[in-house]
């Protein structure tokens, strides 16, 4: 089934007195538990794509919709995560996750509330900063924060804005394996923090990955879009055949990523010549 599907979008921008269009006729569906990179040089559009799929900002023409549903607004189905601003630095970390639990579990008690923002915070081995403020962190911890806001929201959709661009190379690492495991619901065992993370494996969440970063793209995702800009259009729609879980370490190495990488640099070289 489809979770996402984008038909004919257009989105114009009225820019002073004139319009600008950021994207133009742009079509793909996403099937559910699908994990979708898209990348793109920068202003081709991917933000603007981004704050569509959340309900933030309505198409100028065209179609976007969750379930078979139009998106008419930000609904309780999703979760956003951004590369700057993504918490709220007048708020804990503990106080930012548990904001995002009640905006989709209204009903849950505050201790329950509470309860479950304390676990995710523990699973990304944020349990002794969770008194903490935003800018008592670093870049890498507070995106670690936001994950486990998105996270412990538990919505079917997750819409990433270049979550790591902000964290150094070490770091982005560790990011990307944590949350391709917290996505493939792996065991306990097979993590580097403990983790007991309930979903199910098969009943993944859509992810929708926006990075500028060929090979972060290639070692998360089922399948990349490749947008052109401008006005943005759907460039290319690379299927990514690795097997998961994924080990980076061992990936990396292999003839067919190195194959892959090399086609998707092409491809981006061919479009947006040196301007990466
Ligand atoms: N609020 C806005 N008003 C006018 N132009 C905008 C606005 N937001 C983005 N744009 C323009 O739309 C284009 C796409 O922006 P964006 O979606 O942020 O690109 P990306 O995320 O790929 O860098 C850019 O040229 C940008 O300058
Ligand atoms: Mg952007």
């Amino acid at each position: 089934m489809n979770k996402i599907e984008v038909e004919n979008l257009t989105v114009r921008y009225k820019d002073g007195g004139r319009a600008f269009t950021a994207l133009e006729n742009v079509s793909f569906a996403v099937e559910e538990g699908q994990f979708v990179g898209v990348i793109g040089s920068s202003g081709c559009g991917k933000s603007t794509l981004l704050s569509v799929l959340g309900g933030l900002r309505p198409p100028s023409s065209g179609r976007a919709a969750v379930n078979g549903d139009p998106i008419s607004g930000p609904g309780p189905g999703w979760s956003m995560v951004f590369q700057h601003y993504s918490l709220f630095p007048w708020m804990t970390v503990l106080d930012n996750v548990t904001y995002g639990i009640r905006q989709v579990k209204k009903g849950l008690a505050r201790g329950e509330m509470v309860r479950l923002a304390e676990s995710f915070l523990e699973k990304v081995g944020l349990d002794g900063f969770k008194r903490k403020f935003p800018e008592q962190l670093s870049g890498g911890m507070r995106q670690r924060a936001a994950i486990a806001r998105s996270l412990a929201m538990d919505t079917e959709i997750l819409l990433m804005d270049e979550p790591f661009g902000a964290v150094d190379a070490k770091n982005r690492t560790y990011l990307q394996e944590l949350l391709l495991k917290l996505w493939e619901g792996a065991g306990p065992d097979e993590l580097v923090v403990p983790l007991d993370y309930p979903v199910a494996r098969g009943k993944r969440k859509t992810i929708i990955f926006v990075t500028h970063d060929i090979d972060e793209a290639i070692l998360m995702s089922d399948r990349i879009i490749m947008l052109t800009g401008s006005p943005g259009k759907v460039y290319k729609d690379i299927h990514v055949p690795f097997a998961r879980p994924r080990k980076r370490a061992v990936l990396i190495q292999t003839p067919e990523y190195t194959r892959l990488r090399n086609e998707l640099f092409a491809l981006f070289f061919n479009d947006f010549g040196s301007d990466i």
